[in-house]
């Protein structure tokens, strides 16, 4: 098994090893599986592995925007017990799906899972008895971006995308119980030097959620939460996690 040792510095010369990562498997599920979609935007695995560990979670996960199923690959592998996705796109069912088959085959593991279609703002109501532990999900990016697009288009998608994330986490209110988690990672919009963040935090936590705080006190700026880009990206990912209230 080929490994990185990350390490810290323990005394003067001395290391001691804090975690190891098998990237020889990582880059197998990144680069070998079967289905990606690089439409709506692909998601590294890293990144799918990182928001799962913020569920503190190895329960029921699900995933209302699964696309082709990186979120749902990375809870099996890091065991969740039972792994839900769906989405609007049949396609990405179908794309989850032969993902998940994929990996239960070649890593010869078997995963407690269901895929199914559906818009997250129409849920079929058995999803309420599921029992999700929690939500961690890449929502929505918006239409694909070539770079050219003016102040006002943008303004438009992110006034469409605001709705649809306030509505989501309606739906999250009604079907979550006290204590469970979201992880979600939300579009923010590059133009030219600015970051247009979408305005939708303080209405979401209105549905009986609270916002954690992801950032290290001395980091501590405007916002609680996370941001993930490269560098060359017209759209960033915006690391949110909430924890749903009582009463
Ligand atoms: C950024 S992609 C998620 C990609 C995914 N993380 C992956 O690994 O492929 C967002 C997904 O949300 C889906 N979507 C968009 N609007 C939706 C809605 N109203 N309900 C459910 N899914 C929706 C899209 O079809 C797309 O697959």
């Amino acid at each position: 098994m080929a490994q990185v040792f990350l390490s810290a510095p323990l005394l003067l010369g001395l290391w001691k090893t804090v975690a190891i990562q098998d990237f020889e498997r990582f880059g197998r599920i990144d680069y070998k599986r079967p289905r990606i979609d690089s439409q709506s935007g692909m998601m590294p695995p890293k990144l799918a592995q990182m928001m799962l560990n913020l569920s503190i979670s190895r329960g029921v996960v699900y995933d209302p925007f699964c696309g082709s199923g990186t979120i749902l690959l990375m809870a099996g592998e890091l065991g969740f017990s039972k792994i839900i996705g769906s989405d609007i796109l049949p396609r990405a069912v179908s794309d989850s799906n032969e993902n998940l088959a994929w990996y239960e085959n070649g890593f010869n593991k078997k995963l407690d899972y269901e895929v199914f279609e559906s818009d997250v703002l129409s849920l079929p109501s058995r999803i309420s008895n599921l029992e999700i532990d929690c939500i961690v999900s890449e929502g929505y990016l918006g239409k694909a971006l070539r770079g050219n697009e003016s102040f006002e288009f943008i303004q438009k998608q992110i006034a469409t995308l605001e709705e649809l994330y306030i509505k989501t986490f309606e739906v999250y209110s009604k079907i979550l119980e006290e204590k469970a988690i979201v992880v979600m990672s939300i579009p923010v919009f590059v133009h030219q030097t600015k970051l247009l963040y979408l305005d939708v935090l303080e209405k979401i936590e209105k549905f009986g959620f609270r916002l954690d705080n992801l950032v290290e006190e001395k980091y501590l700026g405007k916002r609680k939460t996370l941001i993930y880009k490269r560098d060359d990206q017209k759209v960033y990912r915006e690391i949110v996690r909430l924890v749903r209230l009582g009463g």
